[in-house]
C-alpha cells in the first residue's frame, strides 16, 4: 500500500509554500485533466485493459488525463514528489506529494454513467495541505486547503446536522477483489437495517465530497489507495466532518469514515458489529 498522506494530517504543518496557490493549481490541473478525459470519451472508441483483476479497468483516457497532470507539475513544481494511480512514481526533494486519480470511478465512465471524478491532492510531509475533486459531467468542483474550509464551485459547503444514525443516508464502495467483496456485501446486510438506506457511487472521491456537502450524511469503505481518498478525505474534514478508520483511529485508505460529528461514533460501532 502506498503511504497514505492522511495518516497523520491533522496535526502536522502545511509546509512553506502558500497554500492557496497549491490549491489553485490542484483545482486547475483536476479540471484540466477531468475535461480531457470527458472530450476524450465523447470523441473516440474507448480501449480497455484490466488492472489488478477482470473487474478492474483502465482506459487510455485514464492514462493521458494523468500525463497531462504529470507533465504540468514537473514544468511547475519539479522538485516535488508524484504519485499517481496509473503508474506515476516520482521521487521529490521539496517534502511536497502529490497524489493524482485521473479517472476515479473508471467502471462508471467505461459505461458512461457520470459519477466519475478527477482527484488531485498535494501534502507536505505526509499532511494534506490541499485537495481538489473535479466532476467533469456535472462541471462541479469541490475543494478545500488545510485550516481554509470547504468549497464547491467556490461557495463554503457544510457536512449535514443529522445525528440519528438511523435516518442517515450513507455511501459505500465495494472492492475489485471478489472475496473483499462478499466480506463487504455480508456487512451490507446486517447495516441496512439501521440507517436510512446505502448509496454506492463507484467513486470513492465523489462520495466523500458528497459527505462534505451533505449530499449524504456519512460514508465508508475499505481497501482503498492513498490517490483514491486523499483530496476528499481533507475536503470532508473541512466541511466538518468527522474522518478516521473503522476504530476511531487516524483516517486512512484501508479503511475510511467520514461522517457528521452527530453520528460519527454511532457509525463507528455499528461497522465494528456489522463485521462478519
Ligand atoms: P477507481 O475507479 O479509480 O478504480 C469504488 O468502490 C471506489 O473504490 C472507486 O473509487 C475505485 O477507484 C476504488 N476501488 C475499488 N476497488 C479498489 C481496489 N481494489 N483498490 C483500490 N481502489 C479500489
Ligand atoms: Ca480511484
Amino acid at each position: 500500500m502506498t503511504r497514505s498522506p492522511i495518516e497523520n494530517s491533522p496535526v502536522g504543518s502545511a509546509g512553506p509554500d502558500d497554500p492557496d496557490d497549491l490549491l489553485a493549481l490542484a483545482a486547475r490541473l483536476a479540471r484540466e485533466a477531468g475535461t480531457l478525459a470527458l472530450g476524450g470519451r465523447r470523441g473516440s472508441l474507448l480501449e480497455r485493459h484490466t488492472k489488478s483483476s477482470t473487474t478492474d479497468l483502465v482506459t487510455q483516457h485514464d492514462r493521458a488525463a494523468e500525463a497531462l497532470i504529470v507533465e504540468r507539475i514537473v514544468a511547475e513544481r519539479p522538485t516535488d514528489a508524484i504519485v499517481g494511480e496509473e503508474g506515476a512514481a516520482r521521487e521529490g526533494t521539496s517534502g511536497y506529494a502529490w497524489y493524482l486519480d485521473p479517472i476515479d470511478g473508471t467502471t462508471n465512465f467505461v459505461y458512461d454513467l457520470p459519477a466519475w471524478t478527477t482527484s488531485v491532492a498535494v501534502a507536505h510531509h505526509g499532511t494534506t495541505v490541499a485537495g481538489a475533486v473535479y466532476v467533469p459531467v456535472a462541471d462541479e468542483l469541490y475543494a478545500a486547503r488545510l485550516g481554509g474550509g470547504a468549497t464547491l464551485d467556490g461557495a463554503p459547503i457544510e457536512c449535514s446536522g443529522e445525528f440519528d444514525l438511523s435516518l442517515a443516508l450513507v455511501a459505500t464502495g465495494f472492492s475489485y477483489q471478489r472475496v473483499l467483496r462478499a466480506e463487504q456485501a455480508a456487512s451490507i446486510t446486517r447495516l441496512i437495517a439501521e440507517i436510512r438506506d446505502i448509496r454506492r457511487s463507484g467513486s470513492a472521491a465523489l462520495d466523500l465530497c458528497w459527505t462534505a456537502a451533505g449530499r449524504v450524511d456519512a460514508y465508508f469503505e475499505a481497501h482503498l489507495n492513498s490517490w483514491d481518498a486523499a483530496a476528499g478525505e481533507l475536503i470532508a474534514r473541512e466541511a466538518g466532518c468527522l474522518t478516521s478508520d473503522f476504530d476511531g483511529g487516524p483516517a486512512d485508505p484501508s479503511n475510511i469514515v467520514a461522517a457528521t460529528p452527530g453520528i460519527h461514533a454511532a457509525l463507528i460501532e455499528l461497522i465494528g458489529r456489522s463485521r462478519p
